[in-house]
């Protein structure tokens, strides 16, 4: 199949591309190389054309559409600083474009696989013991400050316990979940319109080897590496005991492949089933690295952040998708490529200090 990637140059794109080009696809990127991410031109493997262009220009889509079959949207503006302009413009206003050309009826695209994101559940499934499963809402300014963490039951206000969270019930707790849910919704809404298929991968927190180091606002395992590779140890936000699903790329990377060849249209959890705390993952990189098992934690916290993250993964599992690499493979990756990369003060100590003075990370009283 002739398939395009957008954000191809990227982390998840990258790894996908080879995998496609090894089981015989023909594969393009559209990409436009933004920073932080990239500072010269992408490492992209032999045989893939790179059409560098932006998802907000019309032409540029016309370009990179030629001839294509499958479009894997994966380029998009992540961020935790409040550039929520930017978020929609390149996230809902790229997806809208797309559709846009795909509806005008010139290109020879029939399914669009959309990368999308666990923001978009923000806290996710709850079970309260007098009012049953429930959805929070997201954690409110004061609670926060006062460093209580768990978000309370949203009818009676009292404790309830986190669940695993299927793909039914979308409640965005960040401007970067709310565009993202906007893109899945251009998706689907226009997808079953205009007979295209479609596929929505929400993907857990995607860990590996060649994790761009130079973007370090967002990824525990990234950030906590870093700080390791520099003599400090992994600062935990909150209290530690966050619950997140960290994944493999390439274990994203065989979702992709399996949702351009065969799965049909819907949307699907892409994590591993296993939820493990922060403070774990700190642990497990502090060991693979051989270090002393310190953390640091202040009480800071990230606004918008959501307290747990723990998805469903039954779906994507019965149509024959498992994740295979585990905690401990991803932490010892991560950590020994990351010995091998040159600058790494220069990226780190920018971004904490941007993270700070926007308020974009916050110290509890
Ligand atoms: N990495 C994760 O943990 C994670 C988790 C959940 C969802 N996702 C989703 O996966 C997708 C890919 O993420 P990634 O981790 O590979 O990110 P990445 O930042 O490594 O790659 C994104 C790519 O998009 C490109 N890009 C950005 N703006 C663009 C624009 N306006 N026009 C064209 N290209 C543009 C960038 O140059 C970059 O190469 C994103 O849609 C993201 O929402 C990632």
């Amino acid at each position: 199949m002739k398939v395009l990637i957008t954000g191809g140059a990227g982390f998840i794109g990258q790894r996908t591309a080879q995998l496609l080009l090894s089981k015989g696809h023909q594969v393009s990127v559209l990409d436009n190389l933004a920073p932080p991410v990239h500072s010269g031109p992408p490492p992209l493997p032999a045989g893939i054309e790179l059409v560098e262009g932006d998802v907000r220009k019309r032409e540029d889509w016309v370009r990179a559409l030629k001839g294509n079959e499958v479009v894997l949207h994966l380029a998009d503006h992540q961020d935790y600083l409040p550039s929520f302009g930017k978020l929609f413009q390149v996230n809902a206003v790229g997806t809208a474009l797309l559709f846009e050309l795909l509806v005008e009826g010139n290109t020879a695209v029939r399914k669009v696989v959309l990368g999308s994101s666990m923001a978009v559940y923000g806290e996710g499934k709850y079970r309260c013991p007098k009012d049953g499963d429930v959805y929070p809402e997201p954690r409110r300014a004061e609670a926060l400050e006062r460093g209580t963490w768990d978000p309370p039951c949203p009818v009676c206000q009292g404790p309830a316990t986190p669940m695993v969270t299927d793909e039914s019930v979308v409640r965005p707790a960040s401007a970067y979940g709310l565009s993202k849910l906007a893109q899945e919704q251009l998706v689907r809404l226009l997808g079953e319109r205009h007979d295209i298929n479609w596929l929505i991968l929400r993907y857990g927190a995607v860990q590996g080897r060649a994790q761009p180091f130079q973007n370090a606002y967002y990824g525990a395992l990234r950030i906590f590496a870093l700080r390791l590779a520099l003599g400090k140890p992994p600062v935990l936000l909150e209290d530690g005991n966050q619950l997140r699903d960290f994944i493999d790329v390439e274990d994203v990377s065989r979702a992709n492949l399996s949702a351009i060849e065969s799965l049909a249209s819907g949307t699907y959890n892409v994590a591993s089933g296993r939820a493990h705390t922060v403070a774990d993952l700190a642990r497990t990189l502090l060991r693979v690295a051989g270090r002393e098992p310190a953390v640091e934690t202040p009480g800071r916290y990230r606004v918008g952040d959501p307290r747990h993250v723990v998805p469903d993964v039954t779906k994507l599992k019965a149509a024959g998708w498992e994740a295979q690499a585990g905690l401990e493979a991803m932490a010892r990756e991560y950590w020994q490529w990351l010995q091998e990369q040159p600058n790494l003060d220069a990226y780190f100590e920018g971004a904490e200090y941007l993270m700070e003075r926007t308020g974009t990370v916050r110290l509890a009283r």
